[in-house]
């Protein structure tokens, strides 16, 4: 696929400018050849190559996804076989496959305590669309009719449906399209770096998140609010690791209005913070975990919720008066899918990728810290596991933002492409963010870590 004529590609660039609506792109720029088209042709470990025979190293694993590494033969075999065999039967009416029943049971297996069951989607969006309804369907069982509000987080990213672009807290995915609709509400980002009071500490600053929550939740009334939604970690919003003592607060006000917990483990969930789940990370108790990217690591599209004990044994106990439950898509659990996500998970087990995420997330870390650290224009260099944000700011200490217009974030990203390292201007604020697989070794962090130095210095100068 990589060695395609010159002709060919411009070919496909002109067809694809002409034909092709990209998400997350800008239109008018694309429409008119003002953005490149990059034809990605194959990929293999954390290399990608597109049809013009240039290599990247993706340190943001797609869109933190790929967490295998492209190319694994022994995922590709496994669809394959799939394939051959049985390409799709559905879940409905008690069906399933060998593949989907191994996968719920696989994920159970992994799955932090008190997990009961797996209910298979496609993407990140349709699994928290999924959440919406069952907390919405648990306290109709409950009789508590009027407990249907969710919380979110500004800066939170829990995908772009109507519902779950609701629940995503970024300006750009609500913009214009009459986003947030109720009955979604939005709290304080556990950003602490942006903090409004600087003279708090971490403790302090999780705390006054928590006295935030626990104030909305008053003034709506705890007996309309049902649940709260976040990530682990901050991702899209910023790659922002939650402050000291934050989860546990959060969790003491939830527990004290008889709030449901739904840890969106889209990013996190298989591997990517060090330990299989970030709730375990954080000592969270979430009620509905959200999976989807490192389950297959992309390899096919597979979302799930992961229902706990509290809310399935509801849901059960409903059945007998609601019936069969109406909610289903025609690719649930879809074999193909669920194969991928077997071969997936065996394989982090055998390359032991949890763990090499731990000690190269550290070790990547600190190599830039090292050397972006001291640099007049970074505020910051943070991160947990394999994930890590550098965030740029016109003044250190006096903690001024760049004016946005100015894209030094993307200019960033950009020098550092030229340089054959892709990070991920993130979507809001000047920040450029690292998310390799997971088979990421400790040779290829120094290569991102050189390059990335090499890339701020030009942009923003030696620092
Ligand atoms: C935390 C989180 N939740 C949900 C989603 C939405 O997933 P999808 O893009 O597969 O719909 C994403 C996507 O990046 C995500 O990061």
């Amino acid at each position: 696929m990589s060695d395609r004529s010159p002709d060919l590609s411009n070919e496909l660039a002109a067809w694809d400018r002409d034909h092709f609506f990209h998400p997350s792109t800008h239109m008018g720029m694309h429409a008119r050849g003002e953005s490149p088209t990059r034809v990605i042709g194959g990929g293999e470990g954390v290399y990608i190559t597109d049809t013009n025979g240039r290599r990247s190293l993706d340190a943001f694993a797609g869109l933190y996804c790929v967490n295998v590494g492209y190319g694994r033969i022994e995922i590709a075999d496994a669809i394959a076989r799939q394939a051959k065999e049985l390409a799709y039967y559905h879940a409905y009416v008690g069906h399933g496959t060998e593949a989907s029943i191994t996968l719920a049971k696989m994920i159970i297996e992994r799955a932090p305590k008190g997990m009961s069951r797996v209910y298979f989607g496609l993407s990140g969006s349709d699994a928290n669309e999924t959440n919406i309804k069952l907390i919405w369907y648990y306290n109709n069982i409950l009789g508590r009719p009027e407990k249907k509000k969710i919380i979110s987080r500004w800066r939170g990213y829990h995908g772009s449906g109507v519902m779950t672009g609701s629940l995503t807290g970024l300006e750009l995915f609500h913009n214009a399209f009459d986003l947030p609709r109720a009955p979604i509400l939005h709290t304080e980002a556990p950003y602490y770096f942006r903090r409004e009071d600087r003279s708090m500490s971490e403790e302090q600053f999780s705390q006054h998140c928590a006295d935030r929550l626990e104030e909305l939740i008053l003034a709506e009334g705890p007996e309309t609010v049902a649940a709260f939604i976040g990530e682990p970690i901050l991702g899209t919003g910023g790659i922002v690791p939650p402050p000291a003592g934050y989860w546990r607060k959060i969790q003491a006000v939830l527990d004290r209005y008889d709030i449901l917990l739904v840890a969106d483990e889209v990013v996190t969930g298989f591997g990517r913070l060090g330990t299989m789940f970030g709730s375990d990370h954080y000592g969270m108790k979430p009620d509905l975990i959200t999976i989807a990217k490192g389950l297959t690591s992309a390899y096919a599209p597979l979302s799930g919720v992961i229902v706990g004990e509290k809310v399935w044994n509801v849901l059960v106990d409903g059945s007998d008066r609601l019936g069969a439950i109406g909610h289903g898509w025609t690719y649930a659990a879809h074999p193909i899918c669920a194969a991928a996500g077997v071969a997936n998970l065996q394989l982090i087990d055998e390359m032991d990728l949890v763990s090499n995420a731990g000690e190269v997330g550290a070790y990547f870390r600190k190599g830039l810290t090292e050397v972006l650290g001291g640099h007049r224009h970074v505020g910051e260099v943070r991160g947990d596991g394999l994930m890590a944000a550098v965030e740029f700011v016109e003044d250190r200490d006096g903690r001024i933002f760049f004016d946005p217009a100015r894209k030094v974030g993307p200019q960033v990203a950009a020098a550092l492409l030229e340089r054959g390292v892709i990070g991920r201007a993130m979507p809001q604020g000047d920040i450029l963010g690292f998310a390799p697989p997971l088979c990421l070794t400790k040779d290829e962090a120094d290569i991102v870590v050189t390059k990335t130095a090499e890339a701020v210095e030009a942009v923003l100068g030696r620092g």
